[in-house]
């Protein structure tokens, strides 16, 4: 069925027309995964670009952010905004180093206890380090997937956004197919194809199986009475 050749087509497009460069992208060390899902929560890639090294460079690994006092870590976020995220970051360095002896856990489950860490930014580390099958859902996946599967329901309601989360469970590519490139393809579609106001769908490997093109409905979805 049309579900099933989702991911294929995904995976196959990433390693194509996909980004590859992005400095995250060349390292599976978890806690560098982790830094740059936490600056790209609600920041730009291109403003990141500017901090992630520089940060890297001070903070080289977990053990020395966790050591390091929280007014040298809140300095080097400055210009990123949101704070509240550079003293989780702090935070869960400091719980690497206290409950899991200095190891990012190997899970998406165990990620997800730690401060800072929800299940997409967990599901994001896991996929990428570890090749865990787990979904991601942030704005650009759910406007992605939602408009792939036809998804009609409202999604300023936490129920249909579960609801959507286990449809994305459901497309996730077999057990030793690529989650690395799987999961930086929706990121890329929805940041480079899939956009929001007039998506490129001459250029999309879902174009033939996507409800919302189909329907020549693509910007109906997705579909959000709230915010
Ligand atoms: N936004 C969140 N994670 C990202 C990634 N790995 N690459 C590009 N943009 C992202």
């Amino acid at each position: 069925n049309d579900a099933a050749a989702l991911a294929p087509a995904l995976i196959h497009w990433q390693r194509q027309h996909g980004r590859h460069h992005l400095p995250w992208q060349q390292t599976r060390d978890p806690y560098r995964v982790w830094l740059s899902e936490i600056m790209l929560q609600q920041t730009q890639v291109s403003t990141v670009l500017g901090y992630y090294q520089r940060f890297l460079d001070r903070f080289p690994d977990v053990a020395a952010l966790a050591a390091a006092p929280l007014d040298d870590v809140l300095t080097l976020w400055a210009g990123l905004g949101y704070y509240s995220r550079a003293r989780n970051l702090h935070r869960c360095a400091q719980a690497v180093m206290r409950d899991f002896g200095g190891a990012f856990p190997p899970t998406a489950a165990l990620l997800e206890t730690l401060p800072g860490i929800g299940r997409s930014t967990a599901a994001a580390v896991a996929a990428f380090c570890y090749g865990e099958r787990v979904s991601i859902m942030d704005g650009n996946v759910r406007r992605v997937l939602s408009r792939a599967l036809g998804f009609g329901e409202d999604l300023s309601s936490p129920r249909n956004e579960r609801l959507l989360w286990t449809e994305a469970d459901a497309m996730l590519p077999t057990a030793g197919e690529d989650m690395t490139a799987y999961t930086q393809g929706l990121m890329d579609l929805g940041a480079t194809v899939c956009t929001p106001r007039s998506p490129a769908c001459l250029l999309c490997p879902w174009e033939t199986l996507c409800v919302a093109h189909r329907e020549g409905r693509e910007t109906d979805y997705p579909v959000k009475t709230r915010k």
